[in-house]
Protein backbone atom coordinates (compact mmCIF):
# COMPACT_ATOMS: atom_id res chain seq x y z
CA UNK A 1 0.00 0.00 0.00
CA UNK A 2 1.24 3.27 -1.22
CA UNK A 3 0.76 6.83 0.52
CA UNK A 4 -2.69 7.85 -1.22
CA UNK A 5 -1.53 11.58 -1.81
CA UNK A 6 1.73 11.98 -1.17
CA UNK A 7 2.29 15.08 0.73
CA UNK A 8 3.03 18.41 -1.54
CA UNK A 9 4.61 20.96 0.87
CA UNK A 10 2.81 24.17 1.41
CA UNK A 11 -0.63 23.07 -0.29
CA UNK A 12 -3.19 21.99 2.12
CA UNK A 13 -5.23 19.31 1.31
CA UNK A 14 -8.23 21.17 2.60
CA UNK A 15 -9.32 24.35 2.73
CA UNK A 16 -12.37 25.74 4.25
CA UNK A 17 -12.90 29.38 4.05
CA UNK A 18 -16.23 30.97 5.75
CA UNK A 19 -18.31 28.33 5.37
CA UNK A 20 -21.76 28.65 6.36
CA UNK A 21 -24.43 26.16 6.28
CA UNK A 22 -28.15 26.93 6.49
CA UNK A 23 -31.07 24.53 6.67
CA UNK A 24 -34.64 24.81 5.59
CA UNK A 25 -33.57 27.75 3.82
CA UNK A 26 -36.78 30.58 3.46
CA UNK A 27 -38.97 28.50 5.79
CA UNK A 28 -40.29 29.38 9.20
CA UNK A 29 -38.04 26.84 10.48
CA UNK A 30 -34.65 28.40 9.01
CA UNK A 31 -31.44 27.72 10.79
CA UNK A 32 -27.82 28.54 10.23
CA UNK A 33 -25.67 25.34 11.61
CA UNK A 34 -22.25 26.49 10.77
CA UNK A 35 -21.17 30.14 11.25
CA UNK A 36 -18.00 30.89 9.22
CA UNK A 37 -15.92 27.57 9.67
CA UNK A 38 -12.50 28.68 8.24
CA UNK A 39 -10.06 25.75 8.85
CA UNK A 40 -7.28 24.15 6.94
CA UNK A 41 -6.24 20.21 6.63
CA UNK A 42 -2.29 19.57 5.61
CA UNK A 43 -1.88 15.91 3.54
CA UNK A 44 -1.41 13.09 6.52
CA UNK A 45 -2.87 14.78 9.08
CA UNK A 46 -4.66 12.25 11.89
CA UNK A 47 -7.03 15.10 13.84
CA UNK A 48 -10.40 14.80 15.80
CA UNK A 49 -13.46 16.86 15.59
CA UNK A 50 -15.32 17.18 19.36
CA UNK A 51 -17.98 19.34 20.62
CA UNK A 52 -21.17 18.71 22.20
CA UNK A 53 -24.20 17.13 20.50
CA UNK A 54 -25.87 19.67 18.04
CA UNK A 55 -23.03 21.82 17.63
CA UNK A 56 -22.36 20.68 13.84
CA UNK A 57 -19.88 17.85 14.07
CA UNK A 58 -21.80 15.70 11.69
CA UNK A 59 -22.68 18.49 9.30
CA UNK A 60 -19.60 19.63 8.85
CA UNK A 61 -18.24 16.24 7.88
CA UNK A 62 -21.17 16.32 5.69
CA UNK A 63 -19.65 19.14 3.75
CA UNK A 64 -16.38 18.00 4.10
CA UNK A 65 -17.50 14.64 2.32
CA UNK A 66 -19.26 16.33 -0.50
CA UNK A 67 -22.76 14.64 0.83
CA UNK A 68 -23.60 18.26 1.42
CA UNK A 69 -23.17 21.55 -0.17
CA UNK A 70 -22.05 24.44 2.20
CA UNK A 71 -24.56 27.34 1.60
CA UNK A 72 -21.68 30.14 1.69
CA UNK A 73 -17.99 30.07 1.68
CA UNK A 74 -15.49 28.42 -0.27
CA UNK A 75 -13.69 24.75 0.24
CA UNK A 76 -11.26 23.68 -1.82
CA UNK A 77 -10.01 19.57 -1.79
CA UNK A 78 -7.12 18.50 -3.44
CA UNK A 79 -6.53 21.49 -4.93
CA UNK A 80 -10.11 21.81 -6.36
CA UNK A 81 -12.76 24.18 -5.51
CA UNK A 82 -15.58 22.14 -4.86
CA UNK A 83 -18.58 24.83 -5.05
CA UNK A 84 -17.68 25.15 -8.76
CA UNK A 85 -18.26 21.35 -9.51
CA UNK A 86 -21.63 19.80 -10.56
CA UNK A 87 -23.10 17.06 -8.87
CA UNK A 88 -21.12 14.39 -11.18
CA UNK A 89 -18.30 16.29 -10.65
CA UNK A 90 -18.76 16.08 -6.74
CA UNK A 91 -19.82 12.34 -6.81
CA UNK A 92 -16.24 11.68 -8.54
CA UNK A 93 -14.65 13.80 -6.43
CA UNK A 94 -15.68 12.14 -3.55
CA UNK A 95 -14.98 8.67 -4.95
CA UNK A 96 -11.53 9.68 -5.93
CA UNK A 97 -10.44 11.64 -2.86
CA UNK A 98 -12.62 10.30 0.30
CA UNK A 99 -13.47 7.60 2.54
CA UNK A 100 -16.15 7.21 4.91
CA UNK A 101 -16.42 5.39 8.22
CA UNK A 102 -19.81 6.02 9.80
CA UNK A 103 -21.09 5.20 13.48
CA UNK A 104 -22.96 2.36 12.36
CA UNK A 105 -20.78 0.26 9.78
CA UNK A 106 -23.25 0.35 6.83
CA UNK A 107 -21.98 -3.29 5.19
CA UNK A 108 -24.37 -5.36 3.27
CA UNK A 109 -25.74 -8.16 4.85
CA UNK A 110 -25.46 -10.32 2.01
CA UNK A 111 -21.71 -9.91 0.71
CA UNK A 112 -19.19 -11.51 2.34
CA UNK A 113 -16.27 -8.98 4.53
CA UNK A 114 -14.04 -8.90 1.02
CA UNK A 115 -17.02 -8.57 -1.09
CA UNK A 116 -18.01 -5.09 1.33
CA UNK A 117 -14.04 -4.07 1.07
CA UNK A 118 -14.29 -4.09 -2.39
CA UNK A 119 -17.74 -2.62 -3.69
CA UNK A 120 -16.55 1.00 -3.86
CA UNK A 121 -14.61 0.02 -6.69
CA UNK A 122 -17.36 -1.38 -8.17
CA UNK A 123 -19.51 2.07 -7.26
CA UNK A 124 -16.09 4.05 -9.42
CA UNK A 125 -15.14 1.81 -11.91
CA UNK A 126 -18.06 -0.34 -12.50
CA UNK A 127 -15.96 -3.58 -11.78
CA UNK A 128 -13.83 -5.20 -9.11
CA UNK A 129 -10.59 -5.72 -10.75
CA UNK A 130 -7.83 -8.58 -9.50
CA UNK A 131 -5.51 -5.54 -7.98
CA UNK A 132 -8.24 -4.33 -6.38
CA UNK A 133 -9.48 -7.32 -4.69
CA UNK A 134 -5.42 -8.27 -3.41
CA UNK A 135 -5.85 -4.57 -1.92
CA UNK A 136 -8.94 -5.73 -0.27
CA UNK A 137 -7.21 -8.90 1.00
CA UNK A 138 -4.37 -6.96 2.06
CA UNK A 139 -6.21 -4.62 3.99
CA UNK A 140 -8.54 -6.78 5.51
CA UNK A 141 -5.49 -8.66 6.65
CA UNK A 142 -3.99 -5.52 7.62
CA UNK A 143 -7.08 -4.99 10.29
CA UNK A 144 -6.52 -8.57 11.79
CA UNK A 145 -9.13 -9.87 9.33
CA UNK A 146 -7.36 -12.37 7.10
CA UNK A 147 -9.22 -15.56 8.43
CA UNK A 148 -12.37 -13.82 8.39
CA UNK A 149 -12.52 -12.48 4.66
CA UNK A 150 -15.20 -14.98 3.34
CA UNK A 151 -17.72 -14.04 6.67
CA UNK A 152 -20.66 -12.57 6.41
CA UNK A 153 -21.29 -9.32 8.90
CA UNK A 154 -23.84 -11.36 10.92
CA UNK A 155 -20.97 -13.67 11.46
CA UNK A 156 -18.64 -11.01 12.75
CA UNK A 157 -18.66 -8.78 16.41
CA UNK A 158 -19.17 -4.96 16.00
CA UNK A 159 -15.66 -4.44 16.67
CA UNK A 160 -14.71 -6.89 13.88
CA UNK A 161 -17.59 -4.77 11.44
CA UNK A 162 -16.07 -1.49 12.28
CA UNK A 163 -12.55 -2.51 10.90
CA UNK A 164 -14.31 -4.22 7.55
CA UNK A 165 -15.56 -0.74 7.47
CA UNK A 166 -12.24 0.62 8.25
CA UNK A 167 -10.40 -1.45 5.04
CA UNK A 168 -13.50 -0.48 2.79
CA UNK A 169 -12.99 3.44 3.68
CA UNK A 170 -9.37 2.95 2.49
CA UNK A 171 -9.59 0.24 -0.66
CA UNK A 172 -9.45 3.01 -3.33
CA UNK A 173 -6.59 4.92 -1.55
CA UNK A 174 -8.23 8.00 -0.49
CA UNK A 175 -6.48 11.58 0.35
CA UNK A 176 -8.38 11.77 3.73
CA UNK A 177 -11.15 9.55 5.20
CA UNK A 178 -13.45 11.21 7.19
CA UNK A 179 -15.21 9.39 10.23
CA UNK A 180 -18.21 10.19 12.08
CA UNK A 181 -18.20 8.52 15.35
CA UNK A 182 -16.60 5.43 14.56
CA UNK A 183 -16.31 4.05 17.88
CA UNK A 184 -19.38 5.94 19.03
CA UNK A 185 -21.18 2.36 19.12
CA UNK A 186 -18.65 0.20 20.59
CA UNK A 187 -17.81 -0.86 24.16
CA UNK A 188 -14.20 0.85 25.63
CA UNK A 189 -12.46 -2.38 24.61
CA UNK A 190 -13.19 -2.30 20.93
CA UNK A 191 -13.38 1.41 20.87
CA UNK A 192 -9.80 1.34 21.73
CA UNK A 193 -9.24 -1.71 19.09
CA UNK A 194 -10.69 0.12 16.43
CA UNK A 195 -9.21 3.62 17.45
CA UNK A 196 -5.62 2.20 17.59
CA UNK A 197 -6.31 0.34 14.20
CA UNK A 198 -7.21 3.64 12.65
CA UNK A 199 -3.76 5.22 13.96
CA UNK A 200 -2.27 2.42 12.58
CA UNK A 201 -3.62 2.56 9.20
CA UNK A 202 -2.79 6.00 9.12
CA UNK A 203 0.82 5.33 9.83
CA UNK A 204 0.65 2.74 7.25
CA UNK A 205 -1.19 4.19 4.48
CA UNK A 206 -0.39 8.12 5.21
CA UNK A 207 -4.41 8.84 4.47
CA UNK A 208 -5.01 11.77 6.12
CA UNK A 209 -8.08 11.41 8.86
CA UNK A 210 -10.48 13.79 10.69
CA UNK A 211 -12.37 11.77 13.41
CA UNK A 212 -15.65 13.06 14.83
CA UNK A 213 -15.59 11.28 18.73
CA UNK A 214 -17.07 12.36 21.73
CA UNK A 215 -14.65 10.54 24.14
CA UNK A 216 -12.17 12.61 25.48
CA UNK A 217 -10.08 9.79 25.69
CA UNK A 218 -9.66 9.26 21.93
CA UNK A 219 -9.22 12.65 21.20
CA UNK A 220 -5.88 13.03 23.08
CA UNK A 221 -4.60 10.25 21.22
CA UNK A 222 -5.13 12.32 17.64
CA UNK A 223 -2.32 15.16 17.07
CA UNK A 224 -4.99 17.76 16.81
CA UNK A 225 -8.39 18.69 17.85
CA UNK A 226 -10.69 20.53 16.51
CA UNK A 227 -13.96 21.71 18.96
CA UNK A 228 -16.76 22.82 17.51
CA UNK A 229 -19.63 24.99 19.78
CA UNK A 230 -22.57 26.46 18.26
CA UNK A 231 -21.44 26.13 14.91
CA UNK A 232 -18.40 27.60 15.46
CA UNK A 233 -14.54 26.73 15.88
CA UNK A 234 -14.00 27.29 19.99
CA UNK A 235 -10.53 25.63 20.02
CA UNK A 236 -8.06 24.30 17.16
CA UNK A 237 -4.66 22.81 19.08
CA UNK A 238 -2.02 20.48 17.96
CA UNK A 239 -0.92 17.89 20.57
CA UNK A 240 1.93 15.80 21.20
CA UNK A 241 0.74 12.11 21.59
CA UNK A 242 2.26 8.99 22.25
CA UNK A 243 2.73 6.67 19.79
CA UNK A 244 0.47 3.87 19.13
CA UNK A 245 0.69 0.21 20.91
CA UNK A 246 0.79 -1.68 18.09
CA UNK A 247 -0.27 -5.50 18.51
CA UNK A 248 2.47 -7.76 17.01
CA UNK A 249 -0.22 -10.33 15.97
CA UNK A 250 -1.00 -8.58 12.92
CA UNK A 251 0.15 -9.20 9.66
CA UNK A 252 1.89 -6.68 8.04
CA UNK A 253 -0.56 -4.52 5.51
CA UNK A 254 2.01 -4.19 2.67
CA UNK A 255 2.69 -7.27 0.39
CA UNK A 256 5.69 -7.81 -0.95
CA UNK A 257 6.46 -5.39 -4.36
CA UNK A 258 7.33 -7.85 -7.49
CA UNK A 259 11.21 -7.49 -7.68
CA UNK A 260 12.21 -6.64 -11.61
CA UNK A 261 14.32 -9.24 -12.61
CA UNK A 262 17.33 -7.29 -13.09
CA UNK A 263 17.19 -6.00 -9.81
CA UNK A 264 17.37 -8.98 -8.09
CA UNK A 265 20.35 -9.52 -5.64
CA UNK A 266 20.27 -5.73 -5.53
CA UNK A 267 20.02 -3.63 -2.51
N1 LIG B 1 -31.07 17.89 7.69
C1 LIG B 1 -31.23 18.79 8.68
N2 LIG B 1 -32.27 19.65 8.66
C2 LIG B 1 -32.42 20.58 9.63
N3 LIG B 1 -31.59 20.72 10.68
C3 LIG B 1 -30.56 19.87 10.78
C4 LIG B 1 -30.32 18.87 9.79
N4 LIG B 1 -29.20 18.18 10.14
C5 LIG B 1 -28.78 18.73 11.30
N5 LIG B 1 -29.59 19.75 11.69
C6 LIG B 1 -29.41 20.59 12.87
O1 LIG B 1 -28.11 21.15 12.80
C7 LIG B 1 -27.52 21.22 14.09
C8 LIG B 1 -26.18 20.49 14.05
O2 LIG B 1 -26.43 19.10 13.89
P1 LIG B 1 -25.26 18.03 13.70
O3 LIG B 1 -24.35 18.53 12.64
O4 LIG B 1 -25.91 16.72 13.50
O5 LIG B 1 -24.54 18.12 15.11
P2 LIG B 1 -23.56 17.08 15.84
O6 LIG B 1 -23.11 16.07 14.85
O7 LIG B 1 -22.46 17.93 16.39
O8 LIG B 1 -24.37 16.46 16.94
C9 LIG B 1 -28.51 20.62 15.05
O9 LIG B 1 -29.24 21.66 15.64
C10 LIG B 1 -29.41 19.80 14.16
O10 LIG B 1 -30.70 19.71 14.70
MG1 LIG C 1 -23.26 13.99 14.78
Amino acid sequence: MNAAAPARSGEALVTLHDIRKTYNAGLPTEAEVLHGISLQLAHGEFAALIGPSGSGKSTLLNVLGLLERASAGSYTLAGTPVQGLDDDGLTRMRRETLGFVFQFHHLLPAFSALENVTLPALARDGRITPAVRERGRSLLAAVGLAAAMERKPQQLSGGMQQRVAIARALVLQPALVLADEPTGNLDTASADEVFVLLRRMHAEVGTSFLIVTHDPRLAARCDRVVELIDGRVARDESQQVAPPAIPPAIPPAVPPAPQPAAASGAV
